[in-house]
């Protein structure tokens, strides 16, 4: 997941530091993780169209698929277990980052990547070695429980040990590293499917291994962080490596205040208690329905199953993993149009402006399908001008996405929680997140098989009911300093009469001087 503190804003202290090899590495890092997320992401859909995976593992769906030409083309691919094997790591991520949260508070960032790293490593190779379907649903969840340890510690460690005014740039840029790591997945499997022989999909699983390592031995070598440092006592040491990290010595004040920050969170007793207080209505709503409307904008149905879905209506096998790489690599530019135009243009205008975009795309892309396939799924000679406009449409909707609904997902939840809260109302924003991932990748091939064309228009509807909800219910926060955060809800014509009670306390402890920490 992005950063969890993208608070470049926070106190609107300027604290002195550089950005030395320590802090290169992080990012690198970092980068791993978000790049083994979004690898997994991107790397299900493309094998799930090999021939020869579908033919070794689920030959009942390579029947219908390659050899039943009566078969309704909506329903090619309903299989139960085949969706198991996409969805399963959703849920076992959901699962883990559960524990993760204690294993990261109590034994530190380090062990929890280490534990990260190592379960990576084994899920990509025994997927890559797979001889049953066992073995790749075992793979799959193995890789899920990582995915809950490094997104968990990942960004918590990347936003302690980021220099503070980059943690904002961070935060998307952990998003970007997300859509990286699916574009190469979508790229490896345009490749490994042309490899003779049909065991392409075992580089293409195994290949997960590469960046799970750098994992793995980035959390032996890097350092803890100072804050790790502080929970644990070792002040003195925490304040060398502080000096260190930033490359100066005058860490007195970052220093001072992280010291406060911790002894703060250790007064934060029961965040889940506080999370149901009716003043932190507003933020426990964002909590549950951001994450809930990011899934239900039906993006994972193109980031899942592109391949499939291009070779269900139509394409043959090259074109369905080629425009896979063409989404992709849309993906990745568009989020970089977020990166610069976030603070500019404002999280609300993006969301808005993306939702419409979206909307627009998912009427003509059901159009066409619609038109082509009627409800009984018997396509006909597919002409070339079709292609291209499915394709061109997917591309603006996955581009109104990834410069809305995919990074702003992330980076508003994150920035609106007070300190009091955080550690809670972010578990619940992950949770909420995995679960209806799980749900989209687990049924999609069987709402395609019964809904039709008409599933895009179901995902259409949520755009329509997010957009809404946005426009009502969500205040502008950029620019806005953390400390003033309660005031966007203070002056809200709904939220207003939920937090106009005074004792706002994440506010209180910010004025103070605590600067914002993940605790
Ligand atoms: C979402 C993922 C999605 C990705 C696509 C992320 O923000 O959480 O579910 O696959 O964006 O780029």
């Amino acid at each position: 997941m992005p950063a969890v503190g993208g608070f470049d804003k926070g106190t609107g202290k300027a604290y002195p530091g550089n950005l030395t090899p320590y802090v290169t590495v992080t990012c690198v890092v970092a980068a791993m993780g978000g790049l083994i997320f979004g690898y997994d992401i991107g790397i299900s859909g493309g094998v799930t169209s090999m021939a020869p995976f579908l033919r070794k593992f689920f030959p009942s769906v390579y029947q219908k698929e390659a050899l039943d030409k009566s078969t309704n083309q909506y329903c090619k691919f309903d299989s139960e277990t085949l969706t198991l094997f996409t969805s399963s790591l959703y849920l076992a991520a959901l699962l883990s980052s559960l524990v993760a949260s204690t294993v990261t508070r109590k034994f530190g960032r380090k062990l929890s990547m280490l534990f990260g790293g190592l379960l990576f490593c084994s899920g990509a190779i025994i997927n890559g070695a797979a001889k049953a379907v066992w073995m790749l649903i075992v793979g799959r969840i193995l890789l899920g429980f990582g995915i809950g340890f490094a997104n968990q510690s990942v960004p918590l460690y990347l936003s302690e040990m980021a220099p503070y005014k980059y943690r904002g740039a961070l935060n998307i840029g952990f998003q970007l590293s997300i859509t990286i790591g699916i574009l190469v997945a979508n790229i490896l499997n345009y490749f490994f499917a042309k490899i003779k022989g049909g065991w392409g999909w075992r580089l293409s699983l195994g290949g997960a291994v590469v960046p799970a390592l750098i994992i793995t031995v980035g959390s032996l070598v890097l350092p803890d962080t100072p804050n790790s440092m502080i929970e644990r006592g070792q002040h003195e040491e925490a304040k060398t490596k502080l000096r260190r990290i930033r490359g100066v010595d005058d860490v007195e004040e970052e220093f001072n205040d992280l010291v406060v920050a911790s002894e703060a969170s250790k007064l934060v007793e029961h965040p889940w208690r506080n999370l149901l207080q009716r003043k932190y209505r507003p933020h426990l709503t964002m909590a549950i329905l951001i994450p809930f409307f990011q899934q239900l904008t039906g993006i994972n149905v193109i980031m899942f199953y592109a391949p499939v879905l291009f070779k269900t209506i139509g394409f043959a096998d090259d074109a369905s993993l080629m425009s896979a790489v063409i989404t992709g690599g849309v993906n990745v530019l568009a989020t970089i149009v977020s990166i610069y135009g976030v603070d500019k243009w404002g999280r609300r205008f993006l969301f808005l402006e993306g939702g419409t975009q979206m909307l627009i795309c998912q009427i003509i892309v059901a159009t066409c399908i619609g038109v082509k396939f009627g409800v009984d799924g018997e396509p006909g000679a597919l002409p070339k001008w079709y292609a291209i406009v499915v394709v061109l449409f997917i591309c603006i909707y996955v581009s109104g996405f990834a410069w809305s609904w995919g990074p702003l997902g992330w980076l508003v939840p994150s920035e609106i929680f007070p300190l009091e809260i955080r550690s809670a109302a972010q578990s619940v924003n992950v949770s909420v997140n995995m679960f209806f991932t799980f749900i989209i990748a687990q049924i999609f091939l069987n709402m395609l098989c019964h809904m039709k064309f008409g599933l895009f228009l179901f995902f259409a509807f949520f755009v329509v009911v997010m957009s809404f909800f946005i426009y009502f219910f969500l205040p502008e926060t950029k620019g806005i300093p953390i400390e003033e955060m309660a005031e966007v809800w203070k002056s809200h014509w709904f939220w207003s009469r939920y937090v106009n009670d005074g004792s706002y306390n994440g506010v209180e402890l910010v004025k103070e001087g605590y600067p914002v920490k993940n605790v």
